[in-house]
Formats: C-alpha cells, structure tokens, sequence
C-alpha cells in the first residue's frame, strides 16, 4: 500500500487481529482448561509447521472444497516450491504421524494442538483469517467409543468454561462402500429441482453434492427437507457403528441432535461428523446475542492417512475455534477466575533504597511472594497512590533511613498500624502473615 494511501498507519491486515494484553487471560484461561483435558484424557500436545506443502491440503482436505479452492493462503518460495499456510490442523498432524513412523507405536497416538490457522475468508462475526483452534485427534483406532470420547471431551472443556444450553449435532456420512450410491441418488433428486436450487447449489451439485445439505439459503432449505437422507443408505458396517455411537452418546447423557444435514466442509470424513453449537441452529436467527457458527467441529477421517500416503489407519477428531469461544465468552459476560494478585507494594525513596529495593524484589520472587513496585518513580505520594489502587495488604517503604540502618517500615493497609522491622527478616514476616488469611 502506497504511504499516500495509508492514512492512518500501518494497520492488521482484515480479519487479523493483535491479541493485546487484556485478550490474553482467555487463552490463558482456556488453554489451562484444555491442558487439564488433554492430560486427563491422555493425550500429547504437537505442533506443526505454520507453512506445509500446498498439496498436503488439495489432497488431505480436498481439492473441490472450499477451503482449498477458495481460502488457502497459497504462494511460490524463492525455490519455487508452492507452500500454504495452513487452514487446518488435521492433514498436518497425519503428515507428522507418517513422516515420523507413529504407526510404530502403541495405538491409538493421541495427540492435542492449540494453534494459529489461515484462511482467506470473507470477514463477518466469528470469521477471521487468522483465528486460533484447539484440537484433538486420535489416530490407530476405529471404535465408536473414542467418538463418543472425543465429543464428550470437547463438551467437557467447553461446560469447564461456563457454556450453558450447548447443543451436539451429529451425522454419519457414511463410507466408500455406501456414500457413492447416496451421492447419486442425492444428484438425481437435486437435478430434478436444479431449477429451484441457489446458484451456488447448482455449482456444488457438480464438484460437491453433499454440500448442497449444508446450505442455508431459504429456497435449498426448503428442497432439501424431502432429499433422501444418507442415515437410511448407511452400509451394514456403517450403519452398526453409528448406532453405537450413538448408544455411548446415550450412556453418557450428552444432549445430542441427530442432524441428517450435518456434511462438514472437508473431503477426509467418513461415517460420524459433529459440531457443537452454543444453542440451536435454528434459534440463532432469532437470538442476536449468539454467534451464527459452531464452536466446534469434527469427525471420524479413516481414509486420510492412507490418501496422504500411510498404511490404511481409523482415526477419528476435532477442533474448536478459539475467537469464537472468547467472543461468546464477553458475549455471555462469562467471569475469568480471578488471577492471583500481589498483595505486597515495595516503595522506596532515595538512591540506596532503590538499589535496595530492587534486590527485594527479587529476594521476594525466589520466595514465590508476587509484589508490585514502581521502581521508574521517586515520589513517595505517587508510588502509595498505586499501591492504594491495586489494593495490596502491605506496603514496604524504604526510605534513605531505613536503607542506612537496615530496616524497612511494614504498613498494614487494613488496621493502618505501621512497624519498623529488619530488612533481612521482611521476606519471613511476610510470608507469615499471608498465611493468616
Ligand atoms: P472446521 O470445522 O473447519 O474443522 O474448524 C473447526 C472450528 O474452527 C470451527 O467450528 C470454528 O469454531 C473454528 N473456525 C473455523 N474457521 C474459522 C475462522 N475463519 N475464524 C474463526 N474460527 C474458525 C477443522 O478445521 C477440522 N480440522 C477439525 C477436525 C479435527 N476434524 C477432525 N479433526
């Protein structure tokens, strides 16, 4: 961009966001939540390249999808080789399962993410272009049960985290034994209403017919309702393994809704998709104050590592967009715990008390005690004012007197009884007394 027609400065580039300071409690927050799942849950953290081979998502996630075709940042390196940021976490994380030889390990190779993605979307609430996911995949298992588990993971953190009124939507997408022939029979039943459909049906009839389930437009909804549902052309196998799904789901008392529209946007599904919605999608029209998109996305891939070039492996998956939580969170004025906060100042006044101070500090860092100073300021006025405004306990003053003699005044904030005591004992007293309450 020209200086000329940069008029107020450099700025983030749309749909990137900086996460300032008081952004960062929630992903603090969240990620000490998702920590405590993964550890529990036995799952280990991974993290993968930002920049991977373009193809590894044509191939993983699907050359006609509209991540792939529409969203990926895409571009040639000086060595001519063309990279992509990447859009999702789940092709890279099969890719690290081959290139690394974890087929080798004990199965399933549980593995949890908590990383930045990209994707040229057009910005509206709950899009960006670069927005934060945390994910779980589990690889070398293909029981309903760990389906069930990954679901219940995910409404765990999420109900961890304060959300009330969520609700799980599922489907089975079935295979490569029963899909093709649903997926004609859906062509023909929508070539028939061609007519009728948006144009952007008409196009996904051709490259992604699925797809056309997922619309939202009112004149597809309407056409849709009487399609043929793939829940009734499940194979045997399928079919068998959703029903347990379903059962564990059942056993578990997850509240759930069947939703024979669920498709999900990327190629590497097979039988069990779900997406968790702070409330139902049909509602949140009605409801301004909830986002119009799912927390969370997901589904068993049992193809995917074979198509990127590993022996045929089930795995199964999810990812939860991060924005999308926080933005819900301040939506909802949902409250951070509160963080610890210092409940010592240490004021100081002259040259020798700054140096003395200084060593407080750090004498009171290696005693694990948080305190607050305000070493850039002279004034004993202003260094009390802040003291006043955090709300500390005690305040230590360390005057040119006290640093000659060793000594340091403690004022209790509360009764307002000050005392001199000695320097070198002021760690101990203070640890003492903050035992008390
Ligand atoms: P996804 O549905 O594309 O699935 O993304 C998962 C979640 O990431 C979404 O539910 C949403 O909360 C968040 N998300 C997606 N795009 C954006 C965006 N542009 N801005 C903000 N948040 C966004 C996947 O990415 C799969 N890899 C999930 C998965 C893991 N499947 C199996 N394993």
């Amino acid at each position: 961009m020209s200086p000329k027609k940069r008029k107020k400065g450099f700025q983030t580039l749309t749909g990137m966001h900086d996460l300032l300071p008081q952004i960062q409690p929630y992903f603090q927050r969240i990620y000490q939540v998702v920590e405590g799942a993964a550890n529990f849950y036995g799952f280990k953290k991974i993290e993968t390249p930002i920049l991977e081979e373009a193809e590894l998502f044509s191939k993983g996630i699907g050359l006609s999808t509209e991540i792939v075709e529409r969203q990926m940042y895409v571009f040639k390196t000086k060595g001519g080789e063309y990279v992509a940021l990447r859009p999702e976490g789940t092709a890279p994380i099969v890719r690290a399962y081959i290139q690394h030889g974890m087929h080798n390990l004990p199965q399933p190779v549980k593995l949890w993410y908590f990383s930045p993605f990209f994707r040229y979307e057009h910005p509206q609430a709950g899009r960006y272009r670069q927005f934060w996911q945390f994910g779980f995949e589990v690889l070398g298992e293909e029981s309903p049960a760990i389906d069930a588990q990954l679901i219940q993971i995910f409404f765990n953190i999420l109900k961890e985290l304060k959300f009330k009124n969520l609700v799980i939507e599922v489907n089975s997408i079935g295979d490569s034994e029963c899909r093709p022939y649903y997926k004609k029979m859906l062509v023909s039943y929508f070539r028939a209403r061609e007519h009728s459909l948006c144009s952007h049906c008409r196009e996904r009839l051709r490259v992604n017919p699925l797809r056309v389930l997922d619309c939202k437009e009112e004149k597809c909804q309407r056409i849709k309702t009487l399609a043929p549902q793939i829940i009734d052309h499940l194979c045997q196998g399928c079919h068998q393994h959703f029903k347990e799904v379903l059962e564990f789901l059942d056993e578990l008392g997850l509240p759930y809704h069947l939703n024979p529209y669920l498709v999900r946007g990327l190629d590497y599904y097979t039988r069990t998709v779900f997406e968790i919605f702070p409330t139902f999608p049909e509602k949140k029209k009605e409801e301004e104050s909830f986002l119009p998109v799912a927390l969370v996305g997901g589904g068993r891939y049992d193809v995917l590592v074979k198509w990127l070039g590993g022996k045929p492996t089930p795995a199964s998956g999810g990812a939860a967009g991060i924005e999308r939580i926080i933005d819900l969170m301040k939506k909802k004025e949902i409250k951070l715990p509160p963080s610890p906060r210092p409940q010592v100042f240490v004021a100081q006044l002259g040259t020798l008390a700054k140096r003395k101070a200084l060593k407080l500090v750090e004498d009171f860092r290696k005693a694990k005690i948080l305190v607050e100073e305000s070493l850039g300021r002279d004034s004993l006025k202003g260094q009390l004012r802040a003291a006043d405004r955090i709300g500390v306990r005690y305040v230590l003053i360390l005057g040119q007197k006290e640093a000659l003699e060793g000594t340091i005044i403690l004022r209790d904030m509360v009764s307002g009884r000050q005392e001199t005591i000695k320097l070198s004992r002021v760690v101990e007293e203070i640890k003492k007394r903050l035992k008390k309450f």
